[in-house]
């Protein structure tokens, strides 16, 4: 098993979060298993899943084997998992929070998000060939205090918020009276720095983690767009070379640096080891400024809900 010194980011409370974890969204049963495997193998202790992924039983199978052993602690791990847009209701939050917890054979989550800013109409007890359609009274004030009541009951250390966008996180930070959002998930990459967000986030002391941070070049049969080709990015191409490292590793080690969280998703046991050799060496000033310089409005977002029917005429759109 390999010791990596990994860097942590303080949430509130006291919780730390590795700053970088592994992604499972498309790494599902036997696929799922053996990349948590892998990457716990390799030092990885962040893993993110969330109720959607349909992977939370393969994670916890994987968790599971270690945690018997004893090869690996409970305190030592740090797993996330997020609130599906069909539960964003309060009624929904405690009903999902122990399906995940179920599924994931734990008795906490050390941090549960909300996926997204919209629900979904409730469609459970409906025909099950029924449309997903955004639900517009989706009432994050109320959701909220649902999300608190996790932490109260011991059954998420922190809670946060995913795809709000700055008006969104503003009312939930607003109304929270018992504990605040710690952490906000978003897509972010080279060509998406997100600053001004960013920015935001670190006056409320809210961290963030970037989600798609090679442009989720294995979206494309999920969501029809291109994703952005920042692997292939000539000057993190050459300071690749500069540090003997990999375009992943600089574009991982950029995103750290600006003090964000990362979670890049593999199957893959060679680039789930690549992934977290990103604690051996720095980025200097000049190549940070280097790299921030790529990301001015290049692309739009690739997970922007446009496919969700009641997205794009949301009041609040685009989230
Ligand atoms: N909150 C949200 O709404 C949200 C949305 C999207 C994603 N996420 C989370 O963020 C995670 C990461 O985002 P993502 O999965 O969209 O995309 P990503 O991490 O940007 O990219 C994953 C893709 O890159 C490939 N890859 C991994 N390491 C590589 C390397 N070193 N060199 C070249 N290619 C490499 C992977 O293939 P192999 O597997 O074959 O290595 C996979 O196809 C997700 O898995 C999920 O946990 C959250």
């Amino acid at each position: 098993m390999a010791c990596v010194q990994q860097i942590y980011l303080d949430l509130a409370e006291g919780v730390k979060i590795p700053a970088l974890g592994l992604g499972t969204w498309q790494a599902l049963d036997e696929d799922g298993e053996k990349a948590i495997d892998s990457a716990l193998e390799a030092g990885y202790r962040h893993i993110d899943t969330a109720y959607v992924y349909q992977n939370e039983k393969a994670v916890g199978r994987a968790l599971r084997k270690w945690l018997d052993s004893g090869r690996i602690k409970r305190e030592d791990l740090f797993v996330v998992t997020k609130l599906p847009k069909n539960g964003n209701r309060p009624s929904g939050v405690k009903k999902y929070m122990e399906a995940s917890l179920d599924n994931l054979g734990l008795s906490y989550v050390d941090l549960y998000l909300i996926h997204s800013p919209f629900g979904f109409y409730d469609i459970e007890k409906d025909d099950p060939n029924a449309e997903e359609v955004v639900d517009v009274t989706t009432d994050h004030v109320a959701i909220w205090k649902a999300m608190e009541d996790q932490v109260v009951a011991g059954k998420a250390r922190s809670i946060g918020l995913s795809n709000f966008n700055e008006k969104q996180i503003e009312r939930v930070w607003n109304s929270a009276e018992r504990v605040k959002p710690s952490m906000l998930q978003v897509e972010l990459h080279l060509y998406l720095q997100q600053k001004k967000l960013v920015e935001y986030c670190k006056s409320k002391n809210i961290k963030v983690c970037a989600y798609s941070p090679f442009g989720s070049p294995g979206a494309y049969q999920v969501l029809g767009k291109e994703s952005p080709d920042v692997l292939n990015n000539e000057t993190v191409k050459e300071i690749a070379e500069k540090y003997r490292k990999t375009p992943a590793q600089i574009l991982l080690r950029h995103i750290i640096q600006r003090g964000i969280a990362v979670i890049p998703k593999s199957s893959n046991p060679k680039r789930i080891q690549e992934n977290i050799q990103v604690f051996d060496f720095e980025l200097s000033p000049e190549d940070m400024h280097r790299l921030d310089a790529q990301g001015q409005g290049k692309v739009e977002r690739l997970f922007d809900f446009s496919m969700f029917k009641g997205a794009t005429t949301h009041p609040e759109y685009p989230f």
